[in-house]
């Protein structure tokens, strides 16, 4: 009688193929793999998004409560407008925050529109200004007002400069310095963009590693829930790919570290739309 396992076997025994056709399966196989990667490097984005809008909301929810027992405490007009002041601030925050992460969460779409990369670096910083202040990192931004719009997808390059920045706030361990700079590129047809910090630096020997998938220095998640999967600058690379751009790195050990991104500008062509 057959057994189960003689019926599992009998189906496992490999049918003979011809090299055409094993190269095939490989290939299918390697998309599907490629396709299983994009989809962990979007999820663990957006579990990196989450933590930090968590972290955002309890910090705000605090400032809320704490205003709201202020002014039922004290009944004086003065104190009372100062309370509603802070708690709308407070919950204006709360309000773009939540629409980042949906716009995140939301638009899948890989399309490339003419993108102002300023506003995309201002939005990145609003939602880390708090964690960076809290690892006593300072950022200085340096956006050349005359930068022409790149031809990007704004979720996507968001993706990659939050990935830039918490790497570089976690080689600071005992805070320092960012700098974010936009600028058109020396090469007519790109904008430059440089995210450098002050940290520990990268060695040598493994520089040329760093943007592998699962590559990873850091033995998990930091207390913030960030790090550790290995997965950033590869989400990086293959976005920069995308835009057909180029990324680059540069870094000193014990001086620092910097990425250098050329993302394409949006023509004059791509940039007139809807005008007849
Ligand atoms: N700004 C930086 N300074 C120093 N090392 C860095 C920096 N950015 C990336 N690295 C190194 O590259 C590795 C891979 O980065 P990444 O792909 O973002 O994965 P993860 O942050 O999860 O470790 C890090 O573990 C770290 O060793
Ligand atoms: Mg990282």
């Amino acid at each position: 009688m057959k057994t189960q396992s003689d019926h599992y076997l009998s189906n496992s025994i490999p049918v003979p193929v011809t090299a055409a056709e094993s190269s095939q399966q490989l290939s299918v196989q390697v998309e599907s793999l490629k396709n299983e990667l994009r989809r962990l490097q979007s999820l663990a984005a957006l579990g990196e998004l989450t933590s930090t809008a968590t972290h955002e909301f309890n910090n705000i929810l605090m400032t809320i409560l704490n205003y709201a027992r202020l002014g039922i405490r004290n009944k004086d007009e003065a104190s009372r407008d100062k309370a509603l002041t802070k708690i709308l601030e407070a919950s204006e925050r709360a309000a773009k925050i939540t629409q980042t992460i949906l716009a995140q969460a939301r638009n899948r779409s890989d399309s490339m529109t003419p993108t102002d990369l300023g506003s995309i670096i201002q939005d990145a910083m609003f939602l880390l200004e708090r964690e960076m202040r809290k690892y006593r990192v300072s950022v200085e931004m340096d956006i050349h007002p005359d930068t022409p719009s790149a031809m990007a997808n704004g979720n996507q390059i968001q993706r990659v400069l939050l990935n830039l920045l918490i790497n570089a706030r976690q080689a600071m361990p005992d805070g320092g310095t960012i700098l974010v700079r936009l600028r058109p590129a020396h090469e007519k047809e790109f904008v430059e963009l440089v995210v450098r910090d002050s940290g520990e630096g990268i060695p040598r020997e493994k520089l040329p590693r760093i943007f592998d998938a699962f590559y990873s220095t850091k033995s998990g998640p930091d207390e913030s829930g960030k790090g550790g999967t290995g997965l950033g600058l590869a989400a990086c690379k293959e976005i920069v790919d995308a835009h057909r751009g180029r990324i680059r790195v540069e870094s000193t050990i014990g001086r620092g570290t910097a990425f250098v991104l050329k993302i394409p500008r949006a023509t004059d062509q791509s940039a007139a739309v809807d005008v007849d």
